[in-house]
């Protein structure tokens, strides 16, 4: 694929945080995803691929667009499967509060783990640890294997966990091992990312979160070389059901971040509000400011750019 992909995509991310940046704090998350979305599918629209969305807002009849299925861009262009989450956090973004992000990968065609909107029991590392974590062994094991790789302590490692009460037992196992939790409200496909960041101040992104975030988040982690390994959670007969359409016959497959995003893949991501991976988007007279990440598993750049853009010129900040 085109290397020049990369920086189109994070066109495609920077304009659906400007888009939703002017409603952080307003307590609307549905208005914050309308418009990151709206802005995701015009940039996306104008790309030299020719992309089918596999990773998106929902099926066709619950999603107006980025819905799984949709076909975009430009006939005869490269042939990519698209993965996107225009707004990675709505509610911290109506809240105005800390993780949010708009993302979208890409890959060629057939690359990525068809995710139905399910949960996904997950853990995230960087590329010290990578081979080492196994979503099999307990936390407690998988800090001391991830401490060992580091040449640290457990005690000097931080886990990031969503504070859900179905976590309760993981966070008290940690605590007891003695490492430190950040706990989070929403988004955790910034922190498995900023896993992989060296000064992030994240170690592991642990806990059951969304699936189709688990495979944003493998795309990412594969372009730095961190680790990931992922498992679907099923609550119900009519989510086997649905698994089994999109083609999941393994219900107990444990997913490494290459099967969840295979060949040459491009991430990116732009900050909506602040985080440990990425600072959001920051008002000035006349414009806005953008912090993105960038990258391309082929050649492993990971590339972290700030951007000025002016309303003058660019009418829709
Ligand atoms: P949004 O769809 O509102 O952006 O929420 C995203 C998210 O917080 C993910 O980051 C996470 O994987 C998932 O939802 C957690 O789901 P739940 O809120 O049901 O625990």
């Amino acid at each position: 694929m085109d290397r020049n992909l990369a920086l189109e995509l994070v066109r495609v991310t920077e304009a659906a945080a400007l888009a939703c940046g002017r409603w952080v704090g307003k307590g609307n998350k549905m208005a914050a995803d309308e418009a990151a979305t709206n802005a995701m599918r015009r940039t996306l629209g104008s790309m030299d691929i020719n992309g089918t969305v596999v990773i998106g807002e929902g099926e066709m009849d619950e999603a107006p667009m980025l819905y799984i299925g949709e076909q975009l861009g430009t006939e005869g262009a490269a042939e990519v499967d698209i993965a996107v989450d225009p707004l990675e956090g709505t509610n911290i973004c109506a809240k105005g509060m800390n993780g949010a992000i708009a993302t979208i990968a890409i890959a060629p065609r057939g690359g990525f783990l068809h995710a139905p909107d399910m949960y996904m029991e997950k853990i995230a590392v960087g590329p010290s640890a990578k081979g080492a974590i196994d979503i099999n062994a307990s936390p407690t094991t998988n800090l001391k294997t991830i401490a060992a790789t580091k040449n640290c302590n457990v005690e000097d490692l931080t886990v990031v966990i969503l504070d859900r009460p179905r976590h309760e037992k993981a966070i008290t196992e940690i605590r007891t091992a003695g490492a430190r939790i950040h706990l989070i409200s929403d988004g955790d496909v910034a922190p498995a990312i900023a896993a992989a960041v060296d000064g992030s101040g994240v170690d592991m992104l642990l806990g059951i979160g969304g699936a189709p975030e688990g495979v944003l988040a493998a795309a990412a982690l594969k372009c730095m070389g961190g680790d990931m390994q992922g498992r679907l959670v099923f609550m119900s007969q009519e989510e086997r059901e649905r698994a089994v359409k999109m083609g999941i016959d393994d219900f107990e497959k444990v997913y490494t971040a290459e099967e969840m995003a295979r060949g040459d893949v491009f991430f990116a991501a732009t900050g909506v509000t602040n985080g440990e991976l990425l600072r959001g988007i920051r008002y000035f007279s006349g414009g806005a400011e953008t912090h993105s990440i960038v990258m391309r598993s082929k050649s492993r750049t990971v590339r972290f750019i700030e951007a000025q853009h002016y309303s003058d010129y660019k009418p829709t900040i």
